[in-house]
């Protein structure tokens, strides 16, 4: 696999995967959906790949997944604008499908190079193909809820928005995971506590 140049930034990453033919997947797009945000989000969620209405439109979550995600942000005081909302796969799958190995393996130094540059405090991984492509051996089921770390980064694994609209018991889970982001942005900001004082020489001095 031919490497990619290193992006200066967001914009010129983005450009490239307009036209980037890595995998076979760029034969049946209409679009591919870079990721879209604020570049100093603190915050970035990773979905699958794009669907019908992001390949339309070459935007991240616009479909009904989308506006669940987008109420999910909203509960918590967020707004779209503040975060990064970016994919494992770039161009939709057909019919939606799974996402292949090569393909996930073809589109990673995008992801790679998107967290490099925004560098959040956190990565919200959303649904079972976001979580497997940093921990593969994990499920969802287990992992969601439960924050972790990697190679100095902080992961929030949940379920994802499409599974929450297929399965209403999910939409309680989804929500209440959500509520855990302010309280990682808020540990990820904690001041170190001073360090104590040094040691009273005078009240040492008895040892001459
Ligand atoms: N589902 C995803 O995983 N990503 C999108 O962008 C839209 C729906």
């Amino acid at each position: 696999m031919i490497g990619l140049p290193t992006f200066p930034d967001l914009a010129s990453l983005a450009s490239v995967v307009r036209t980037c033919e890595r995998c076979g997947l760029h034969k049946g797009r209409t679009n591919a959906v870079p990721g879209e945000g604020s570049p100093t989000a603190r915050v970035v969620f990773i979905g699958e790949g794009p669907g019908f209405h992001e390949d339309r439109l070459g935007r991240p979550f616009v479909g009904q997944a989308g506006q669940l995600l987008d109420e999910l942000i909203q509960g918590i005081d967020m707004r779209r604008a503040d975060v990064f909302i970016a994919n494992v796969l770039k161009c939709r799958p057909p019919n939606n499908r799974d996402p292949l190995p090569d393909e996930a393996e073809a589109c990673r130094p995008y992801l790679d190079q998107q967290l490099e540059l925004i560098n959040p405090d956190l990565i919200v991984l959303l649904g079972r193909h976001a979580l497997n492509a940093f921990f593969p051996d994990a499920r969802i089921s287990r992992a969601r809820g439960v924050a972790r770390r990697q190679h100095g980064r902080v992961y929030l694994p949940v379920y994802h928005p499409a599974a929450a609209l297929r399965q209403l018991r999910l939409r309680d889970i989804l929500s209440q995971d959500f509520q855990m982001i302010p309280k990682l942005l808020a540990d990820a900001t904690e001041v170190e506590p001073d360090p104590p004082p040094p040691p009273d020489t005078q009240q040492l001095s008895f040892f001459g």
